[in-house]
C-alpha cells in the first residue's frame, strides 16, 4: 500500500500560484510578449477633446499622411455595428459619431506599420467642436436634469418613514465617496491576428473572453463562431477588464480583417486612464433614526452615481451599492434608492467589491455618527447592531449564517483594541501635533452575480496517455491565483500531484459562452464545472478498473499517486495507459450553475446571493494635523474565506485587497477640470499605494474555523472582493484623528478619499 507517499497541491494546502516564478522573473507571457506575427500594424485611439459637444468639423488628412500609416478607421468602416455596449443599452459606441459625450471619447483609430508611427499620427488630427452644455457630477447632473442611464431600484422593507418619525433620534448627512482608476499594471491591449474566411483570433487582456468573442462578432457583422479569444493572464484587472477592452479587442479586430495583417493595439497610460471607465463616485443623502441605546430603528438613502456618458455596468454596480448599504447591520425599517446619474464622463464601470464599498463605507459613517452622538465606542454600536440570523435584509433575504460576533470577539482580543482605543484617547487628550485614532469596522459581503443568469461555468478536462492532465475552465488569471486554486481541486479529485496538471490559457474554443470573471465568483464557480469534468473521468476509471482488476467497485478509491482496486494500489500512468488501450474516453466537459439563488429586480426581493463572506479589521493610524499627512501604524485583519482552497493565496487576496481599500479612501484621487478633461491620468499625478504606505506592522489572518454553510467547492467561501472593504478601519481610524481636535463631539466628516488636503482641511474646520 502506498499510504506514505507524498503529493503536494492538494486542495486547502498552501500552494504557489503556478505563475510566481515567472512573474518576478519577468517569464510570465501577458499579451504584449506573445510572439509578434509577421507584417504586425498598430493601432491608436484618436480622442475627443471635449465633454460634450457636436464635431462640427473633422479633418484626419494629416493622420493619413503621416509616415507608416496604413489608413485610418472611423464610425463607418466598421462592417457590423457601432455598439460595444455590454448590457444591451446600445449606448457604447466604438467611435463616437456626430457627437462627443465625454472628454477622451474614442472618435478614430489610426493603423501605422510601428506604434510610435500611429502614436504620432494619432496627434496629428484637426476637429472642431460645437460646445454643448455638460454635467461632471451626479448632483450637476441631476440639477440639469440629465436624467439616468439605467433603470434605478429601491430597496424597502417596512416604513422608513414612519420609522424615522417614531425614532427618539435622528440625525442626517451627505457623504462625497470618490472613484478610483483600476490602475492595472498591464494595461489595455490587444492584438487580432486575421484567418480566412470570416475568422479572425484575438489575444487580448480580457476577464470576459466571452464578451470580447461576442462584440467582435457584432462590430465585424460576423456569427460569435468565427471568432477565438485566447487570454493566457492578464497583469491585473480589477475590474476594469470586464467590458472595458472590448473597443480595443474590436478596433484591433476590425483593423485585422481589413487590411488582412496582424493588427495590435496599446494605449499609453495617459490614455487609458482617460478613455477608460473606473469605480462609480457617488454622492449619498442619508438619514438614521436609532434609540438612546445606540440601535438603529430605521434608515432612508439615497445613492447618486456618476456614472458616465453610457450605462456600461452602472445599473448592477448602483443595485450592489444598495445590497451592501446595511453591511452588517439590521434596519428594521428602511428604504434605499439608487440614482444612475449621467453625466458627461467616461462610463463607469466595474471596480472590485462593484458598488459595494460605496454602500457600506455609508453604512459605516452612520455608526460613526451614532457613536459620536451618544459619546460612545463606535465598536459598541456596531456590536448593537449586528445581524440576527433569522434577520432580514432590505431585499428580504434571510441572514443564515452570521458569524461576525465571533470574528469581533477574536479580533478584538488579538489586536488588543481595548487597551489601544484607551491609550489613544490618552495620547490625543495630551494635545499634541500628532493626533491618533483606531477603527475595528467589519464588512459582509454578498457573493453571486445578481444577475442569476451568469453565476454557470464551464471546464474541459483532457488526460493524455501518458498520464498527463491538461485542465481549462472559463474563468482567467488576472494574478488572484485562480488557476491554481482550480487545479489543486483537480489534483485533489485525482489525488495526483499539482505538477501534473498543466494549466492552459482561457479560450472560448475550449468552454463557450462563459460568465466574466468577476464578482468574486471565479473559484467558486470554475472549481465546481472542473470537479464535474473530473468526477466524469473518475467514473469511467471506476468502471474500467473494476473490470480490469478484477475489483469490486466499492473498493475502488483514489489514492496519492493510485488508484486502488481492493488490495492492489496500481500507479496512475499505469492505469491511464491501460484504459487508454482499452479505449476509455479520457476527455471531459464540466458544467456547474449556483443552485438556490432567485432575485426579482421589479418587486425587490429574492435570494441575490448564495451566502455571505465576512471579516473585520481594526486599523490605527497617525495623523501629522500640521501637514494633513498620516501614516497607519497597524492593522489587524480577520477575514472568513470558509475552508481556505489554498490559504496562502486567499491571505494574498486580503492584504491586497486592504491596501486596494485603503489606497481608494486615501491618496487615490480623481479630478476632472471644468471643462470635463480628467487631469489625474498618470501615476505622476494620480497614487496608488506604494510599499512605504502600508501598515508598519500588518496582521493578516484568516477564520480558519470557518467553513461555508453551503455546498460550495470544498466550503470555500469567495476571497477577491470582500476584504476591499476593510480598507475602511483605516479610513475611520483618521477621522477619529481629526475628531479628537474637537473632543470628538462630532465625527470629522470627511468625505472620501480623505487625501492630505481633506484631512488638513477638516482639521483647520474642528478647530475652531
Ligand atoms: N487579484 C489580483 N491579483 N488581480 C486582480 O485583477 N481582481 C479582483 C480580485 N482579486 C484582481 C484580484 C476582482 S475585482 C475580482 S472580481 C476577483 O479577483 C476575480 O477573481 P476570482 O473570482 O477568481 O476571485
Ligand atoms: Mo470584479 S469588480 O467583479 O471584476
Amino acid at each position: 500500500m502506498k499510504d506514505d507517499i507524498k503529493i503536494s497541491g492538494l486542495a486547502h494546502q498552501d500552494t504557489i500560484h503556478d505563475s510566481a516564478i515567472k512573474h518576478v522573473t519577468g517569464r510570465a507571457d501577458y499579451t504584449d510578449d506573445l510572439a509578434e506575427p509577421h507584417g504586425l500594424l498598430h493601432a491608436y485611439l484618436g480622442l475627443s477633446k471635449c465633454a460634450h459637444g457636436r464635431i462640427a468639423s473633422m479633418d484626419l488628412d494629416a493622420v493619413r499622411t503621416a509616415p507608416g500609416v496604413i489608413g485610418v478607421l472611423i464610425a463607418s468602416d466598421l462592417p457590423g455595428v457601432n455598439d460595444v455596449s455590454p448590457a444591451g443599452h446600445k449606448d457604447d459606441p466604438v467611435f463616437a459619431e456626430g457627437e462627443v459625450k465625454f472628454w477622451g471619447q474614442p472618435i478614430f483609430a489610426v493603423i501605422a506599420e510601428t506604434r510610435d508611427q500611429a502614436r504620432r499620427a494619432a496627434a496629428k488630427a484637426e476637429i472642431d467642436y460645437e460646445a454643448l452644455p455638460h454635467a461632471l457630477d451626479p448632483i450637476a447632473a441631476k440639477d440639469a436634469g440629465m436624467g439616468y442611464v439605467t433603470d434605478p431600484l429601491t430597496l424597502r422593507r417596512g416604513d422608513a418613514a414612519k420609522g424615522l418619525a417614531a425614532s427618539p433620534h435622528r440625525l442626517k448627512g451627505r457623504m462625497g465617496i470618490g472613484g478610483q482608476d483600476h490602475f492595472y499594471l498591464e494595461g489595455q491591449i490587444a492584438m487580432a491576428v486575421p484567418g480566412e474566411d470570416e475568422d479572425v483570433v484575438i489575444n487580448v487582456s480580457t476577464q470576459h473572453p466571452s464578451e470580447v468573442q461576442h462584440m467582435v462578432a457584432h462590430v465585424l457583422g460576423v456569427p460569435s463562431a468565427s471568432v477565438v479569444v485566447n487570454v493566457r493572464r492578464m497583469g491585473g484587472g480589477f475590474g476594469g477588464k470586464e467590458t472595458q477592452m472590448n473597443l480595443f479587442a474590436c478596433v484591433a479586430a476590425v483593423a485585422a480583417k481589413r487590411w488582412n495583417r496582424a493588427v495590435k493595439i496599446r494605449p499609453d497610460r495617459d490614455d487609458d486612464m482617460s478613455a477608460t471607465g473606473k469605480r462609480h463616485d457617488f454622492v449619498v443623502d442619508y438619514e438614521v433614526g436609532y434609540g438612546d441605546d445606540g440601535k438603529i430603528l430605521a434608515v432612508d438613502g439615497d445613492w447618486y452615481a456618476r456614472c458616465g456618458f453610457s450605462a456600461d455596468l452602472s445599473g448592477p454596480v448602483t443595485d450592489r451599492a444598495l445590497f451592501h448599504a446595511d453591511n452588517a447591520y439590521y434596519y428594521p425599517d428602511v428604504r434605499v434608492s439608487s440614482h444612475p446619474m449621467r453625466t458627461n464622463t467616461v462610463s463607469n464601470t466595474a471596480f472590485r467589491g462593484f458598488g459595494g464599498p460605496q454602500g457600506v463605507i455609508v453604512a459605516e459613517r452612520m455608526i460613526e455618527e451614532i457613536a459620536y452622538a451618544l459619546g460612545r465606542d463606535p465598536l459598541e454600536i456596531r456590536r448593537a447592531n449586528l445581524y440576527e440570523n433569522g434577520q432580514l435584509t432590505p431585499y428580504h433575504q434571510e441572514v443564515k449564517d452570521q458569524i461576525l460576533p465571533r470574528i469581533f470577539d477574536e479580533l478584538e482580543a488579538s489586536s488588543d483594541y481595548a487597551a489601544r482605543r484607551q491609550a489613544v484617547l490618552d495620547w490625543n487628550a495630551k494635545g499634541g501635533v500628532i493626533r491618533k485614532g483606531i477603527a475595528l469596522t467589519p464588512v459582509k459581503f454578498g457573493i453571486s452575480f445578481t444577475a442569476t443568469h451568469f453565476n454557470q461555468a464551464g471546464a474541459l478536462l483532457h488526460v493524455y496517455s501518458d498520464g498527463s492532465i491538461q485542465l481549462n475552465h472559463g474563468g482567467t488569471e488576472m494574478g488572484q491565483g485562480l488557476n491554481t486554486k482550480v487545479a489543486q481541486v483537480v489534483a485533489e479529485a485525482f489525488q495526483c500531484d499539482l505538477s501534473r496538471i498543466k494549466i492552459t490559457r482561457t479560450t472560448t474554443e475550449k468552454v463557450p459562452n462563459t460568465s466574466a470573471t468577476a464578482a468574486s465568483s471565479g473559484s467558486d464557480l470554475n472549481g465546481m464545472a472542473a470537479l464535474d469534468a473530473a468526477e466524469q473521468i473518475k467514473a469511467r476509471l471506476v468502471e474500467f478498473v473494476a473490470e480490469r482488476w478484477q475489483a469490486p467497485r466499492d473498493e475502488i478509491s483514489f489514492v496519492p499517486g493510485h488508484i486502488r482496486a481492493g488490495g492492489r494500489d496500481i500507479p496512475w500512468t499505469e492505469v491511464i495507459g491501460a484504459a487508454y488501450a482499452a479505449r476509455i474516453h479520457l476527455s471531459a466537459a464540466g458544467f456547474y450553475k449556483t443552485p438556490d439563488i432567485h432575485w426579482d429586480r421589479a418587486t425587490g426581493r429574492g435570494r441575490p446571493f448564495y451566502y455571505f463572506a465576512y471579516g473585520a479589521a481594526v486599523a490605527e493610524v497617525s495623523v501629522d494635523t500640521l501637514s494633513g499627512e498620516y501614516i497607519i501604524d497597524r492593522a489587524d485583519v480577520l477575514h472568513d474565506v470558509g475552508r481556505s482552497l489554498n490559504p496562502a493565496i486567499d491571505k494574498g487576496q486580503v492584504e491586497g485587497a486592504f491596501v486596494q481599500g485603503t489606497g481608494w479612501l486615501t491618496t487615490e484621487e480623481l479630478w476632472w477640470n471644468e471643462k470635463g478633461e480628467l487631469k489625474t491620468h498618470a501615476p505622476s499625478t494620480y497614487k496608488i499605494p506604494l510599499a512605504s504606505d502600508r501598515p508598519r506592522i500588518f496582521n493578516v489572518k484568516l477564520a480558519d474555523w470557518s467553513e461555508n454553510a453551503e455546498r460550495t467547492i470544498k466550503r470555500s467561501k469567495a476571497v477577491g472582493e470582500p476584504p476591499f472593504m476593510l480598507g475602511i478601519s483605516v479610513f475611520e481610524a483618521i477621522n477619529m484623528a481629526v475628531a479628537s481636535m474637537a473632543d470628538y463631539r462630532e465625527p470629522a466628516r470627511i468625505d472620501a478619499p480623505a487625501t492630505p488636503e481633506r484631512v488638513l482641511m477638516a482639521v483647520e474646520r474642528l478647530k475652531r
